[in-house]
């Protein structure tokens, strides 16, 4: 678990991080999003104390990380920086190999892990090891960029816009690894975005930040609901709302008993694909069945609806 207690850092008369508190549960991905220049990358720099706070500490499970020496912060907290950060004239082995090496690592046990984890990035070891970041396109130099960073199996791992350079169609699937990645080995992440979208897609809980402020720090649902500022209201979107909140919403949750026609959902499908399905196949009601092929009841447009309503 990490807590962030009470984080402050100014340069000259300027706050850029103003008394901001947060906790991030294990296994958990806690996003920051906010407008450029509202201390964002300061206050994830100062998680790994590569920036030294004025106020306030960081504990990890429970040990504060000023009392840490540094090669073990280096080892215990992976750092994506924007950019990815490769070093240009290491080959792609070496990159990752970086923190490893650093922690005197046997030979072996690093050519071991960097194939381990060329394989968990899906690139091909006898094809990329040796490459070069420049001849790497930039959906590759960010999967080595992340593995670079998982080396030596952090606890807590920050990403600082870690996709911002991805064209869109790469980035939804650097995100999804990201998120199968991440439930494999259980990593702790906290990640920093501009993308409403990315928050909402990896967030388990999101971090709202403007002018050095922590605004609000919730559930992608709570931050539907119950925007705490205006300023978070406008961040969430208003034309996107209703839409993100449906996709929070299981079937299960808006379901009533009784039987419908048609191929059947599933209780865990969120509303808005049970909704995209109504439309899709013109129907006003579908049956809910478990994984196994049961039947435990009906899905219906109304249903949809009178659950939307109640939410917001
Ligand atoms: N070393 C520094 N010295 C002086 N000012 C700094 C320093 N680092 C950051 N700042 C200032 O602190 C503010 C917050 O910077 P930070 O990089 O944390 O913002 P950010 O939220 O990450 O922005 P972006 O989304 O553009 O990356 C900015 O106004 C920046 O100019
Ligand atoms: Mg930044």
């Amino acid at each position: 678990m990490i807590e962030i207690e009470h984080l402050s850092k100014r340069y000259g008369e300027t706050a850029v991080v103003d008394d901001v508190s947060f906790t991030v549960d294990e296994g958990e991905i806690a996003v920051v999003v906010g407008t450029s220049g509202a201390g964002k990358s300061t206050l994830l720099r100062m998680i790994n104390r590569l920036v030294v706070p004025d106020e306030g500490r960081v504990l990890i499970d429970g040990q504060d990380t000023a009392t840490i020496p540094e090669d073990e912060l280096r080892h215990r907290i992976g750092y994506v920086i924007q950019g990815y950060g490769l070093f240009p004239h290491r080959t792609v082995a070496e990159n990752i190999a970086t923190v490893p090496r650093l922690l005197g690592w046997d030979r072996r046990r690093i050519a071991a892990r960097v194939e381990e984890l060329l394989d968990l990035f899906q690139l091909d070891a006898s094809e990329f090891a040796r490459k070069f970041p420049h001849q790497l396109s930039g959906g590759q130099q960010q999967r080595v960029g992340v593995a670079r960073a998982l080396a030596a199996k952090p606890a807590l791992l920050l990403m600082d816009e870690p996709f911002g350079s991805l064209d869109p169609v790469i980035r939804g699937k650097a995100q999804d690894d990201l998120l199968a990645i991440q439930r494999r080995l259980g990593t702790t992440i906290v990640l920093v975005t501009h993308d409403m979208n990315e928050a909402f897609h990896l967030g388990s809980r999101i971090a709202v930040m403007d002018q050095a402020r922590l605004l609000q720090y919730a559930t992608p649902a709570d931050l539907l609901t119950h925007p705490a500022e205006p300023f978070v209201e406008q961040l969430v979107g208003t034309a996107e709302r209703p839409f993100r909140l449906l996709s929070f919403v299981t079937v299960r949750d808006a379901m009533e008993p009784g039987p419908a026609d048609g191929e059947p959902l599933l209780p865990t499908a969120s509303l808005r694909e049970a909704l995209a399905q109504l439309i899709w196949r013109g129907r006003t009601t579908l049956p809910v069945a478990d994984a196994s092929g049961a039947p435990v009841g009906r899905i219906s447009v109304e249903g949809i609806l009178a659950h939307g309503r109640s939410l917001s």
